[in-house]
């Protein structure tokens, strides 16, 4: 068997994307609530607190807040072995600096553990998805803060002592890296944080994140004292850069380009900032702030495993006249389509290879145990006049990377904790915030402007995953559930 009997076959989603129920039962307003809808071409905005003229996805999402028990009935049916969803910090403290924690927000999530235990499944648990309390923003200015990190241990402390006997499986901060660009939305949703005019943006992202790599660590060393037995990891975006060439120059702009991402994992899993860090920092003459107390936390509070997502790969060309985006870590380095893959509607470059080859990477750089929490293939599904969701290329390319994962443990070695697809129910996009950029194996009745039942149907993807699980991935194959 290459995957152990308890590789954790799963599904993944993140509250903000899935809850609904924003302003229920006592919860506050997080920075996921204040972002309209967008498209592919249209960028979400932030809009300065809820304004009744927007559309806010997030706001309703697919209501799994009420629907849970029938949606973890499918995911029952469908054989999970794991669920991954998050906490989402504004049911459990609504402004993130409350005296006392919501009651009836800790009561949502006993429920939804307990169901998922009482079906076998494993529930995995993301501490902070990409929504910060919105009042953390307003009153701190997020992340940048250190006084947030404190807030951030308390919620943890809190979740990590009350679900002890429920959870095992923690992460701390989702795709943390994704704010390495210092890419407005993503600095929003990773760190509360809004520029002015005239910021040194990557100067500011630097202080979130160590600000939140140390908040990480104290939430890590104080989880191992809760309950010995927890895994607390870290959650990483791995997309690995190829250099476009075998010019020289290109593989030195893809290796700068996989060193700005792998800063936060060398960080989580090493507990020390790594030296081209810290030489970049004086090299710009950066002060972040990091006592030797702070040192201290890091390095006891490295993780148990690291997490990841992985969903394209990139490709790095220094030809100074390419077409490609720009990206400033070495000299005319751009990004450029690779021609060698296909890509999604979404432009999202798909290379199954490429999760061998981050797999082998990380597992060589870290040593540690790894989990696939996302993976998965956003796209336009139709309902066929007979009601079935024909979704073909979605388990090609569900299939195409588990032959790849199964590759890298058989013939690599790598050691893989389980995989637990993205959006496994059709959910809101959180780059687009579209309901119609489509992951799950399960259906919604949903629109992008908000219509629809919210009827659950099963696609042919859900059919076929069934398939693997029960064969424990032995068996990958698609026609037979097409008939
Ligand atoms: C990851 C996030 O970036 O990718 C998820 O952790 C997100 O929250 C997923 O939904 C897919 O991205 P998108 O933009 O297609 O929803």
């Amino acid at each position: 068997m290459t995957f152990n009997s308890d590789f954790l076959w799963g599904g993944a989603v993140a509250a903000h994307q899935i809850e609904g129920a924003w302003n229920v039962d006592g919860k506050g307003m997080s920075t996921a609530d204040v972002l309209t809808a967008g498209t592919y071409q249209i960028p979400r905005r932030i809009t300065d607190g809820i304004l009744p003229s927007e559309h806010y996805p997030n706001h309703e999402a697919i209501d799994f807040y009420h629907r849970y028990k029938e949606d973890l009935q499918l995911f029952h049916e469908l054989g999970l072995k794991a669920f991954r969803t998050s906490i989402n910090w504004t049911r459990i403290f609504p402004n993130g600096d409350d005296e006392t924690p919501n009651e009836v927000g800790l009561q949502f999530y006993d429920s939804l553990f307990d169901e998922c235990l009482r079906l076998g499944i494993e529930p995995v648990i993301t501490l902070s998805h990409f929504e910060i309390p919105y009042n953390i923003y307003q009153k701190y200015g997020g992340f940048k803060n250190k006084a947030v990190i404190d807030l951030f241990v308390r919620f943890s402390e809190t979740v990590m002592k009350r679900y002890k006997n429920k959870v095992k499986y923690w992460m701390t901060f989702n795709e943390i890296n994704n704010q390495a660009d210092a890419h407005d939305i993503l600095v929003w949703t990773n760190s509360a944080v809004q520029f002015s005019q005239g910021d040194n943006k990557e100067e500011i992202v630097f202080q979130a994140a160590i600000n939140e790599l140390i908040a990480s660590a104290k939430v890590v060393a104080l989880g191992h004292q809760i309950n010995p037995d927890f895994k607390i990891g870290c959650m990483m975006a791995y997309v690995p850069i190829y250099p476009a060439t075998s010019k020289p120059e290109d593989q030195m702009a893809a290796l700068k380009m996989m060193d700005r991402r792998f800063f936060y994992s060398d960080v989580h899993a090493r507990g020390v900032v790594p030296s081209y860090i810290e030489h970049l920092w004086k090299q710009k003459r950066y002060s972040i702030e990091l006592s030797d107390e702070e040192r201290r936390i890091l390095k006891n509070g490295t993780v148990d495993y690291i997490g990841f997502s992985y969903y394209m790969s990139g490709t790095v060309t220094t030809n100074s006249t390419s077409q490609g985006m720009p990206v400033d870590v070495y000299p005319n380095a751009a990004i450029v389509k690779n021609n060698y893959v296909q890509a999604s509607d979404w432009g999202w470059q798909i290379d199954p290879v490429g999760l061998r080859y981050i797999l082998n990477v990380a597992y060589e750089r870290y040593n540690l145990p790894l989990f696939i929490v996302e993976n998965g293939l956003g796209a336009y599904d139709k309902v066929d006049s007979d009601g079935r969701i024909r979704d073909q290329y979605r388990c090609e390319y569900l299939k195409n990377h588990i032959d790849q994962m199964r590759l890298a443990v058989e013939e690599d070695g790598v050691e893989l904790l389980g995989y637990t697809p993205w959006g496994i129910i059709d959910i809101v996009s959180f780059g687009t915030g579209e309901m119609e950029k489509r992951y799950g194996m399960i259906y919604v009745d949903k629109d992008n402007q908000g219509d629809g039942t919210l009827e659950r149907k099963k696609k042919d993807s859900f059919h076929w995953y069934q398939k693997v699980i029960a064969t424990n991935g032995q068996d990958l194959t698609i026609t037979s559930i097409n008939p």
